[in-house]
């Protein structure tokens, strides 16, 4: 199949570079001259594990391109992907879709042929009709079915997730485009990976719903675990208690400061903004947005209770900026509200994160970006694990401690046991475990 996919960011590429690993012939397209200049030399402008190989091996089989220019690609497609931001519209939270609209409007113009136009991107219900609308107003005579093709790939594990999905939602009333469609995922083993058939409205829903209760179970847990520093239990134990019951499952129960990314938060509020809309509020989720919300910022007050009481003048030590391990993103991400709440209460910060510090230093110039975690934590009197990247799991202690001013440890994501760091001698917080210990 020939394939144009407009957008390439963290989905649009790892998209892109998958489906051209199926055997498909693919184009990448993007506004942004920059980041198509360093694909066409060989370097990738997002952190992926395994994208940069696979990158390679594509373009040179002459199956992968990457351009500017919409036009030809997309005349000579059989299924053309929007996978272009959405994010949050500042004004009312609704998912902002001017970057979706626009690039419809450019596809609209330049069709040839019967072609396949597919929503990547997460966008609200009834998009598609929108979508379809605005096509039959640029170019009433375009052959084209629209479809909603919803992806659910994690960051940190995208190829994984697209080259072995749980499911592919496939949304369409269109048979032609069922076909076109089952073709573009035909090397997927259909038994392990279903393509899931719906209609196009249940598609745009499906993945609203699905990332609505993954941060549910986070925003759950999250609460748990506050009780369990009240009450003296332990919230690993209960999420392992909970998540070994086979109708609940492990994942998403681990707590920590708040769900973050460039996904929960704006797709959490456009459902809630969507349910609204249609006179339907969906409380619980409603609920959730604000639970996470003032969580992110009470870790600051754990960090303050920490060190005893007032940060002011103190040095705090960030280790990790990214919304997770595994990616460079910090769209979102808990360490820009702690940070920002640092900051408000007179802290003096540095920081480091392994691939998240070029975008971390325009978004949070104030800290103080350093190389390492021995060099955050020189001269701090707290350091504070906020992203749980491998290599904070085996950090040295001893040699940390001489850095230190203050042996304080604050470990947002429960990946130390305390009494391992106490043997250390540092005073050890984490979440939703009680058992704290010099
Ligand atoms: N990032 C994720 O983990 C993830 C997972 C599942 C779904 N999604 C959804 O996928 C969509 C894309 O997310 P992302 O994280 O890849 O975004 P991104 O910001 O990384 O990438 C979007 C790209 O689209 C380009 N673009 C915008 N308008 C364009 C146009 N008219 N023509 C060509 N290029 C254009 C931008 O320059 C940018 O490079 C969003 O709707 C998001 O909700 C994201």
């Amino acid at each position: 199949m020939r394939i144009a996919i407009i957008g390439t960011g963290y989905v649009g590429l790892v998209s892109g570079v998958c489906l051209s690993e199926f055997g498909h012939d693919v184009v990448c397209i993007d506004k942004a001259a920059s980041k198509i200049a360093r694909l066409n030399n060989g370097d990738v402008p997002i952190y992926e594990p395994g994208l940069e190989e696979m990158i390679a091996r594509n373009v040179s089989a002459g199956r992968l391109h990457f351009t500017t220019e919409l036009a030809d690609p997309v005349a000579d497609a059989d299924v053309v992907f929007i996978a272009v931001g959405t994010p949050s519209r500042k004004s009312d939270g609704h998912a902002d879709l001017s970057y979706v609209y626009s690039a419809t409007r450019e596809v609209a113009e330049v069709l040839r042929g019967f072609t396949v136009l597919v929503t990547k991107s997460t966008v609200p219900v009834g998009t598609g009709d929108q979508l379809e609308r605005i096509i039959g107003e640029v170019n009433p005579d375009a052959d084209v079915a629209v479809v909603s093709n919803p992806e659910f790939l994690r960051e940190g594990a995208a190829i994984a997730d697209f080259m072995a999905p749980d499911r592919v939602v496939v949304g369409s009333n269109d048979d032609r485009a069922k076909t076109v469609m089952a073709e573009v995922y035909a090397p997927l083993d259909s038994e392990k990976h279903p393509v899931v058939f719906t209609s196009r409205r249940t598609a745009e829903l499906t993945k609203y719903a699905a990332n609505a209760f993954l941060a549910l179970k986070l925003a759950y847990i999250n609460e748990i675990a506050d009780l369990c520093e009240e009450v003296g239990a332990n919230v690993q134990d209960v999420s392992l208690g909970m998540g070994l019951d086979s109708r609940i499952g492990r994942k998403f129960l681990n707590a920590g400061p708040g769900y973050g990314g460039s996904c929960f938060p704006k797709d959490t509020l456009a459902l809630v903004k969507t349910a609204q809309d249609h006179s339907r509020p969906i409380r619980l989720i409603e609920t959730i947005v604000g639970i996470n919300e003032t969580r992110k910022r009470a870790m600051a007050r754990k960090v303050e209770r920490a060190i005893g009481g007032d940060v002011r003048g103190k040095t705090i030590g960030i280790l990790g900026l990214t919304f997770k391990p595994d990616t460079d993103d910090v769209r979102e991400s808990p360490a820009l509200s702690i940070v920002q709440a640092l900051l408000d209460k007179g802290a003096l910060l540095q920081a480091y994160d392994p691939e998240g510090m070029e975008a971390a230093r325009e978004l949070m110039p104030e800290i103080d970006y350093r190389d390492d975690a021995e060099a955050v934590a020189r001269g701090a009197d707290a350091l504070v694990i906020i992203t749980e990247w491998d290599e904070f799991r085996s950090l040295d202690f001893p040699r940390l401690k001489g850095l230190m001013n203050e042996p304080v440890l604050v470990d947002l994501r429960n990946i130390y046991s305390p009494a391992h760091v106490a043997e250390h001698g540092f005073l050890y917080e984490s979440v939703g475990r009680s058992d704290r210990a010099r």
